[in-house]
């Protein structure tokens, strides 16, 4: 008798064990080529928070070319219609990337190869426009949980199946449009999480822009109280964490600044109001494209790299 549940703890303890340590065995490569003397791979795996088959890319350096080395880590969420390839290819990152020594991991914008009705009917709604949260709305709730997805399994699969390259204690995070918003909720709703966070063109405000209101009332319903939950300028308003100095960057030509999608105006005017410290950054001409992120991607690299490296 005794035997028996000795037996059935030790198997339950090597379960739950099993389940918190992803190994490189869970991560199938899809690609890799040399870039600046590191690798920009790019992983297939099977994502239990969004139950399907994920991409995700992972920039590793030319100092990660050794043994037990600590290098710090920063994610990039990219914005509404890309996948992890945008960023990789259009960006010009890696430069940086290799100066500085990071490491840079980027997931996809929402599940892939999931159908639900309606799911590809707008670009701004569904595949590939997942807005980095957890719906609660059917059909939704079930796959489209990028929020979770992204601060929890990908965040843990990084430190555990790269520990011998990361330092845990070192992430940071940027994004772009839908992105940067994922980047500045991300940080938010977990202090601590990300030491440092910037974003290009960010939906700041979503709750009061037509991106925002349709993807919210698609996937978290009516409820505005639910909706504050998801929305950088409510949220910084009650940041309650580790100091934090927001990094915003804007086109000013920027089409969907000038139609009020993104609003960083609003997210500004509320940091004020609680002293979190933030920078606007408006760029004279500058689009809402690549163009203008290649243009600008090295200047916030050194602002990470001074929080993340010091
Ligand atoms: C992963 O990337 C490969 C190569 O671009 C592509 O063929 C495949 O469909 C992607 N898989 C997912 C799940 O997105």
């Amino acid at each position: 008798m005794i035997c028996i549940v000795i037996t059935i703890i030790i198997f339950v303890d090597i379960k739950v064990l099993c389940d918190l340590c992803t190994n490189m065995d869970s991560l199938q490569l899809v690609s890799s080529n040399k870039i600046f003397g590191g690798y920009q791979k790019v992983y297939a795996h099977e994502s239990s928070e969004l139950k399907c088959k994920m991409n995700f890319s992972i920039y590793l350096p030319p100092q990660a070319d050794g043994d037990n080395v600590k290098l710090p880590v920063i994610f990039y969420l990219s914005g509404l219609t890309c996948t992890e390839q945008n960023f990789i290819t259009k960006s010009g990152f890696q430069r940086y990337a290799a100066q500085h020594g990071i490491i840079v991991v980027s997931p996809d914008t929402s599940p892939r190869g999931v159908k639900i009705p309606g799911d590809d009917d707008s670009w701004d709604f569904g595949v590939s426009a997942g807005f980095y949260l957890d719906a609660v709305m059917d059909p939704w709730s079930k796959h489209y949980r990028m929020g979770s997805y992204v601060t929890k399994e990908l965040y843990e699969i990084i430190q555990s199946a790269f520990s011998n390259l990361v330092d845990p204690t070192k992430f940071g995070i940027m994004g772009h449009s839908m992105g940067g918003h994922g980047a500045l909720v991300s940080t938010l709703r977990n202090p601590g999480l990300f030491k440092s966070v910037s974003a290009f063109a960010p939906i700041c405000n979503p709750s009061a822009c037509p991106w925002g209101e349709k993807a919210f009332t698609g996937y978290l319903g009516k409820d505005k109280n639910q909706w504050a939950e998801w929305d950088a300028t409510e949220l910084v308003k009650k940041y309650d964490g580790p100091p934090l100095t927001l990094l915003i960057d804007q086109g000013a030509g920027d089409k969907f600044y000038k139609e009020k999608q993104l609003l960083p105006e609003n997210l500004v005017e509320a940091c004020r109001s609680v002293g979190v410290p933030v920078i606007l950054n408006l760029r004279e001409d500058y689009d809402h494209s690549y163009y203008y992120i290649s243009t600008y991607i090295g200047e916030h690299f050194d602002f990470h790299a001074k929080i993340l490296k010091a």
